[in-house]
């Protein structure tokens, strides 16, 4: 997309900076899915959205509490706007009319046709920053929003958002995307310390609880504060994350991130559920419900989103470098999951019978469990036989997942998995959360190794098969993997940015370079979202030892219409303005490359604009 601007006149010698984008028109919505009604919770001005022609719009969908849905509806302009949320909603209490927009910068965003009491439920934010790369009106904003934590908990809070965000962006996750984020802190003391249980929130700004008292799930029951509170951030606040002040296992995804700084899990929760809402794909674990997005392949038929990462097939493979061979399998077969989320007891095991084909050569047994410290505190056997399972090294009572595998074959019929728990004094609190069954072929017939792209089965809650891209390499399927695959990893590109140009800024400024006569240089800077060339040393000894992808940034100058050879690759131009040689169109042009992106259809890897200087310096 080529973008004009010009510059009307120049004040020597101040630089200008030039605006690039209007920026687009967003209504956020509250939809019921299904009566189809919806409710308006925000209509703003936002940042930038690339490659979204005028007329279009982008509709962004993420789940909120109550089984209601928050929609996202971006475009250029009202009406676009709002023909779209026709076409959404059956019907709308308090519509916005096109003149209600109030152009929102960050700190009136709130107003922005919010119910008049959003003002009062907006609570008092001590906004820091964690680690910021640039402009938050051209990068995605994560904000952690405290709960639970008193006055006197400040420090601690911000500690452990730190160490979120360090586990999720160092080395790992979201690594090499790092420059096109911010991250925050935004505390809000608590009256009480700690998040509620059953079912009953504590005197804390976003009322986080869990239902019972097991580790599972963790919900807010006070959607309107923590939205006034994102809104009021405006820009800022693209992500939120609801950060509950408890040390195990627990978490939700959707409109708002709600996860515990919890040791061993916390990170993983974070990094999956903003997988979910960032990249929005659907899971790739099985016994889900929602397979989508650039992992998840639904019809053997349809064509491979990944089809660009595919791995070549074992070379012995009959099907090798024929047609049929880019639509291989991967062998293996579900004969059992569950989710039983079931407080164990003594008196009797939680057990599951299944039957196997007999037909694979191998087996796994995975299962994940909390309120186990130590393995003589639960017995897990398959047909009776004991599968050795030791908990994780200082687990404690947390949640972990186990996997067992077994290099043989189960034989035909039925088969009985069991649970038995030993030590009296945990019930109540010793967990089964979830296991599973898993069969496959032999090496040959089920690539088992990481880095192999190919389609592996992934089995839905009721046994529907899809696809996936490997075996086990991506956080989607296994929570305790810190890295995306390659799909999600250029899924998570592609999504961000469409929130970030590589411009930050273009400046036009005059340099005097002669005295008598005066005479001056026309200079134009830009400034790069700090990626390839211009990423920044690492902080530290740790840092450098991270993974950085190969990637690169060819930049292109053109004057009316001519290339300005001498300065490709340069971020700043100086053209001698004698006799008015400065004046003129310039052009320029910004390609990315990284070996993470291998397909790029809208286009998002380049930048650039035209843009006009019409006076001279000295004037
Ligand atoms: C799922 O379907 C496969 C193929 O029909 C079958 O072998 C397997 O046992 C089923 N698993 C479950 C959990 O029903
Ligand atoms: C013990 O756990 C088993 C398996 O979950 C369950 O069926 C049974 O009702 C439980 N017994 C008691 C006394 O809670
Ligand atoms: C699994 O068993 C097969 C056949 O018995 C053998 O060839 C292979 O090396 C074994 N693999 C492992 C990891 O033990
Ligand atoms: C980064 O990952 C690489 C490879 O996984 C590892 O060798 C290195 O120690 C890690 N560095 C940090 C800072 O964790």
């Amino acid at each position: 997309m080529k973008v004009s601007f010009s510059l009307p006149f120049l004040l020597f010698p101040l630089a200008l900076c030039i605006d690039r984008y209007t920026r687009p028109k967003e209504l956020i919505l509250e939809r019921d899915p299904n009566s189809g009604s919806c409710s308006t919770i925000a209509f703003r001005d936002t940042q930038v959205f690339r490659n979204l022609e005028q007329g279009e719009s982008h509709v962004s969908k993420l789940k909120t509490v109550h089984g209601l849905e928050r929609l996202s509806v971006i475009a250029h302009d009202d009406t676009t706007v709002l023909n779209k949320a026709y076409s959404l909603c059956s019907d709308f209490e308090a519509l916005p009319e096109p003149g209600d927009r109030l152009s929102g910068t960050a700190p009136n965003a709130q107003e922005v046709l919010s119910p008049p009491e959003a003002d009062g439920r907006k609570p008092k934010l001590k906004i820091e920053p964690l680690l910021r790369s640039g402009p938050s009106n051209n990068r995605v904003d994560l904000v952690f929003f405290s709960d639970g934590y008193l006055a006197e908990e400040k420090e601690k809070f911000i500690a452990d958002a730190k160490r979120l965000a360090d586990d999720i962006s160092n080395n790992h996750t979201f690594n090499t995307v790092k420059p096109l984020l911010n991250f925050w802190t935004a505390f809000t003391p608590s009256k009480e310390s700690g998040i509620g249980v059953g079912g009953k929130p504590k005197d804390t700004p976003y009322g986080l609880y869990r239902d019972g008292t097991e580790l599972r799930g963790v919900y807010y029951s006070k959607p309107e504060v923590a939205r006034a509170a994102c809104l009021s951030m405006g820009d800022q606040c693209d992500y939120p994350i609801l950060m509950g002040n408890d040390p195990f296992y627990g978490g939700l995804g959707g409109e708002f991130t709600v996860i515990t700084p919890s040791l061993a899990n916390g990170a993983l929760v974070l990094r999956h559920e903003l997988g979910h809402s960032v990249i929005e794909v659907g899971e790739e674990y099985d016994g889900g419900f929602a397979y989508f997005g650039v992992n998840a392949l639904n019809e053997l038929a349809a064509p491979i989103p990944w089809s660009h990462w595919l791995s070549p097939p074992p070379t012995h493979t009959h099907e090798a470098n024929t047609v049929t061979a880019r639509r291989r399998v991967e062998r293996s077969v579900m004969p059992m999951q569950a989710y039983p989320w079931t407080l164990l007891n003594t008196s009797s095991p939680w057990k599951v019978q299944f039957s196997s084909s007999g037909q694979y050569p191998r087996h796994l047994a995975r299962f994940s469990l909390s309120g186990l410290p130590s393995a003589s505190d639960l017995s897990v056997t398959l047909d009776g036989k004991d599968l050795p399972w030791s908990p994780r090294q200082d687990i404690g009572i947390d949640r972990w997942h186990y996997d067992i595998h077994m290099n043989t074959s189960l034989s035909d019929g039925l088969h009985e998995l069991s649970f038995q728990l030993k030590n009296k004094k945990l019930e109540g609190s010793a967990q089964l959360c979830s296991s599973e069954i898993l069969e496959f072929g032999t090496e040959e017939e089920f690539v088992s190794k990481p880095g192999h792209y190919s389609l592996y089965p992934t089995f839905s809650e009721t046994n529907t098969t899809s696809y996936r891209p490997t075996n086990e390499d991506c956080l989607m399927r296994i929570v305790t993997t810190p890295d995306f695959c390659k799909a999600c990893l250029e899924g998570l590109w592609l999504s961000l940015l469409r929130r970030v140009d590589f411009i930050d800024s273009i400046s036009a400024s005059c340099e005097q370079i002669g005295v008598s006569p005066p005479r001056f240089n026309r200079v134009l800077d830009l400034s790069l979202v700090p990626l390839a060339q211009f990423r920044l040393p690492p902080e530290d000894d740790l840092q450098a030892t991270a993974r950085v992808p190969e990637e690169s940034y060819t930049i292109r100058w053109f004057k009316d219409g001519a290339e300005l050879e001498e300065f490709e690759g340069k971020t700043r131009v100086e053209v001698d303005d004698k006799d008015g040689q400065g004046v003129g169109l310039y052009t320029l042009e910004v390609m990315f490359k990284t070996e993470e992106v291998r397909i790029d259809t809208d286009g998002l890897l380049k930048s650039g604009g035209d843009f006009l200087v019409a006076e001279t310096c000295g004037h």
